[in-house]
């Protein structure tokens, strides 16, 4: 597998040198960061390197310096989320949201926003309203529009890619959209097309995402892929503006690596759409939360070797035009919070200390350099 990327992206280079690298425009700079970054080496094939943020974690320097350093997009972790933003109803706080924009527009970074219409951490007043029947399905409904007008629009021009709308299909064989959502079974599998156009008329100009786990092969029957697959076709011919799909690429080394991810990302990519892998990270079995050494040492390897084919996947795809980590050090993942016994999942240690996955992005976005396609947001 390893030695077949390799020789495609060599395959390539070739081209791409015989081609002339003169008509190819770099549409960004690395910035001030050192040219040896994620984000510089990246940005010679014009694809951008992401990590989720979540804003408290600028206080910390050191986290702050290689925020800036490394990416050219960020993710707000949580604060974009509908709890955050309104977390009494009527009254917004965009304020943890406007400092990560801000921070990401002194550091010429872009950034993706997360996410509009998802069924977790949603505001209480709205889960409560809803189950005890204060708020209508029809009233609901109207909530809904009024969030995603009033988010897109207070962010409107600043946003390269939204999130629109966040897992809504099924883990099961098939899979289908997931009748028991909150949003789908209060309001119909339709409100996946009416968020789109909602999201599209409050800002036309950013990138409409449809976002998920697990829809680039990583199930084994591809069945969730072939679900977002169908359903996209049919949001496209109706010209519900669906204009991406974001492959979170949460992975476990306890299940192996897809096998056809970048054929996956390949199929999306055909029917004229951006792909993106967006919340990228490799979790394993660990001795504890504070320290993360992993308890079975084979993991070492694993680890950053299914980073390694993520990132080769989304290189050999020329539709792919971000690929983001969500978060970069071990201290700060989500993962042991949500995975009982796991961690090592991000590419530095918890000191902050870059890991093998670390280098061996550089070096396969190095390699990419030399002769992945280039690409154009
Ligand atoms: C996670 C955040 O990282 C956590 O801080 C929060 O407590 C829960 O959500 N898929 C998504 C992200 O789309 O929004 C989730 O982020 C991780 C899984």
């Amino acid at each position: 597998m390893k030695l077949r990327h390799l020789t495609a992206i060599a395959a390539g280079a070739a081209t791409v040198l015989v081609a002339s690298t003169a008509a190819i425009a770099l549409p960004f700079s690395g910035g001030n960061t050192s040219p040896d970054s994620l984000r510089s080496v990246a940005s010679k094939i014009g694809l951008r390197i992401g990590t989720a943020v979540t804003p408290f974690e600028l206080d910390n320097a050191a986290y702050r310096q290689i925020t800036g350093d490394q990416f050219s997009t960020v993710t707000p972790g949580n604060e974009m989320k509908w709890q955050v933003v309104e977390p009494t109803r009527g009254t917004y706080d965009w304020s943890a949201a406007d400092r990560l924009v801000t921070f990401a527009q002194q550091h010429g970074q872009l950034v993706r926003g997360h996410t509009l219409m998802w069924h977790n951490q949603l505001p209480g007043w709205l889960t409560t309203g809803v189950s005890d029947g204060t708020i209508t399905n029809a009233q609901l409904r109207d909530l809904l529009h009024k969030h995603i007008t009033d988010e897109a629009t207070h962010f409107k021009g600043k946003i390269w890619q939204w999130d629109v709308a966040n897992e809504f299909f099924t883990d099961s064989n098939p899979s289908m959209i997931n009748p028991n959502d909150f949003w789908v079974s209060h309001l119909g599998a339709g409100i996946l097309a009416d968020a789109f156009r909602w999201a599209h008329a409050a800002d036309p100009h950013a990138l409409l995402v449809y976002n998920d786990y697990n829809i680039a092969g990583e199930d084994g029957s591809n069945a969730k892929s072939n679900a977002v697959y169908a359903w996209v076709q049919q949001m496209l011919a109706q010209g519900v503006p669906v204009q991406a799909i974001g492959d979170q690429g949460h992975l476990d080394t306890q299940y192996g690596f897809p096998t056809q991810m970048a054929q996956d990302l390949q199929r999306y990519a055909d029917l004229d759409l951006k792909v993106a892998v967006t919340e990228a990270d490799v979790r394993t079995f660990v001795d504890a939360p504070t320290t993360q050494v992993p308890t079975d040492h084979l993991a070492t390897f694993a680890q950053p070797y299914e980073y390694e084919q993520m990132l080769k996947a989304c290189l050999a795809v020329t539709a792919c035009i971000s690929f983001t980590v969500w978060g970069f050090g071990d201290a700060n993942s989500w993962i042991p919070g949500f995975f009982t016994g796991e961690g090592y999942a991000c590419i530095y240690d918890v000191n902050l200390n870059p890991k093998p996955a670390y280098a061996d992005m550089l070096q396969d976005l190095r390699l990419g350099a030399l002769g992945a396609t280039h690409r154009l947001a």
